[in-house]
């Protein structure tokens, strides 16, 4: 759910600033994956029927990562379905199953790639041998988000499958229970949809699938991971007081099944992970937080014109470097950023026309790693915003943001009565109690 926050400030002889922000409450349903900053994201993934030649059949299967800013990392998609008969992939080209299973039954004649009733496919990595290639294949599992590379977001392959024995001749059936194998997606039934076309001869001839069939796979942080995984502590160049990270924000330092690492001590040596096996839980650095990733927001200057920010991301698990990270915020003077340094900015625009939401991410073989905690595992940017006339002010923490997400997943805030306040205005508002402050709450239904 989602929903505008109206704040009207009055006072006497005071101007009347009228502060509009989009205001999450983060009770995000664990059953509809909806994210208010990216409402289609989804992954998907197409089945194109290419040719049938009475016994087996060709698939071309592509994989779309329809998301703003989401990205599949290392160790990637594992995409997996559920065969209606007996079906056996006879071979694939740009990815490979991970279990050939038992092909006894073609025993005597060349085997098969796979005879899973449940096969597990895996993308190849970088290089793999080149009659085993497809092309956009090959990329070890990993998806960009669109913004971030608009051509590394999809990944295709290609098989020949064999029909189930009991139906040698015309009908083919679509597979059930598709699953990318990455936490937090969930995806629905196949559906048929006009085949897809496709480009020959420099664009001048068309052809096309014979059948093509949708999966729409859906993220949701709360399956993902039912606590946080990321905080915001902030702090302002007219206050000393740094605001830290909400405590217990990802976990409670002490409680059971909360291991982490004390100042000083090094963490125990860990092997790290092979390609294509899951991620390792985060070992974190003891914290009151306890999160493997912090986001600092300090609200560094101000000149006549425009104000800068610091933003810092730092990282605190000791088994991950995060590649291709990126940051989502939201604020309302977004709209009049002039200037990011070191890192990579976009605006997006979810609702059209309200430039309040950016994305920042790492500027290539520079910083777009974020290193496992230690002394380089942190990223930092500065950015100029141009203070807008109408609405710009030090006052009600207005400065700092109302939302972040890393990796796509929503970062804790502090409470907002806890943001670094004004010298004076602390002063001035115990002082005039008439101050009025009127709230209103539009939920907006989508
Ligand atoms: C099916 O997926 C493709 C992308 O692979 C997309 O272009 C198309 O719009 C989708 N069709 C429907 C009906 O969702
Ligand atoms: C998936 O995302 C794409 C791109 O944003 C969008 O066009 C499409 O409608 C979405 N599909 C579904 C089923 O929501
Ligand atoms: C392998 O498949 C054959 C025939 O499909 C079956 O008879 C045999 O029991 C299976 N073996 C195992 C170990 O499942
Ligand atoms: C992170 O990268 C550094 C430098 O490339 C490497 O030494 C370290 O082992 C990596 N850590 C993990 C958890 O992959
Ligand atoms: C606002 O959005 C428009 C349209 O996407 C974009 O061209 C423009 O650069 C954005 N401005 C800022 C300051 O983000
Ligand atoms: C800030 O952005 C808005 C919307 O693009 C524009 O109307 C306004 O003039 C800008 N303000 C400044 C100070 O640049
Ligand atoms: C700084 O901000 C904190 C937190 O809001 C507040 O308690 C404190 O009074 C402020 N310090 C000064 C000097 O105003």
């Amino acid at each position: 759910m989602n929903s505008f926050m109206f704040v009207v400030q009055r006072s006497r002889g005071m101007p009347l600033f009228v502060f509009i922000f989009l205001f999450l409450f983060s009770s995000i349903s664990p059953s509809c994956g909806y994210d208010p900053l990216d409402p289609q994201a989804n992954i998907t993934i197409t089945w194109d029927l290419m040719l049938d030649n009475g016994g087996t059949y060709d698939v071309r299967v592509s994989i779309y990562n329809f998301q703003l800013f989401r990205h599949v990392e290392r160790p990637g998609w594992k995409l997996s379905w559920t065969w209606r008969g007996d079906e056996a992939i006879w071979d694939m080209w740009g990815a490979e199953a991970t279990q050939q299973g038992n092909c006894s039954r073609f025993r005597g004649q060349v085997l098969p790639h796979s005879c899973e009733k449940r096969p597990e496919i895996v993308d190849l990595i970088p290089g793999a041998a080149y009659n085993k290639q497809f092309a956009n294949c090959c990329k070890g599992g990993v998806l960009t988000s669109m913004t971030q590379d608009p051509t590394m977001y999809f990944a295709t392959f290609r098989m020949n499958v064999n029909k189930p024995s009991s139906d040698n001749n015309a009908i083919y059936f679509m597979p059930l229970n598709f699953n990318l194998g990455l936490p937090g997606y969930t995806c629905g039934d196949a559906f048929e949809v006009p085949p897809t076309r496709f480009r020959e001869d420099g664009s001048r001839r068309r052809t096309q699938a014979l059948e093509t069939w949708n999966v729409t796979c859906i993220y949701s942080q709360f399956r993902a991971s039912p606590t946080p995984k990321c905080c915001v502590s902030l702090s302002a160049f007219y206050n000393s007081t740094i605001v830290p990270c909400p405590q217990c924000s990802c976990a409670c330092q002490g409680l059971a099944g909360a291991k982490c690492v004390k100042p000083g001590e090094t963490p125990p040596l860990l092997e790290l992970p092979h390609a294509n096996e899951e991620e390792p839980q985060p070992l974190v650095a003891c914290s009151r937080h306890m999160c493997p990733t912090q986001v600092h927001w300090h609200v560094k200057q101000s000149y006549k014109e425009y104000w800068r920010v610091k933003i810092t991301i730092t990282n605190l698990n000791f088994v991950k470097n995060y590649s291709m990270w990126n940051l989502v915020a939201l604020h309302p003077n977004l709209r009049n950023v002039t200037q990011v340094f070191s890192f990579n900015y976009q605006p997006l625009n979810s609702y059209a026309n309200i430039n309040d939401t950016g994305m920042f991410w790492g500027i290539q073989y520079y910083n777009d790693m974020l290193l496992q905690s230690g002394p380089s595992g942190n990223v930092q940017t500065e950015m100029l915003l141009h203070k807008d006339s109408g609405i710009f002010t030090f006052r009600e923490g207005w400065t700092f943001p109302r939302r972040i997400s890393f990796n796509g997943d929503e970062c804790v805030l502090p409470p907002p009565d806890q943001y670094p306040t004004l010298p004076n205005v602390a002063h001035s508002a115990t002082a005039m109690p008439s101050i009025l402050f009127s709230l209103f709450f539009i939920v907006l239904v989508f």
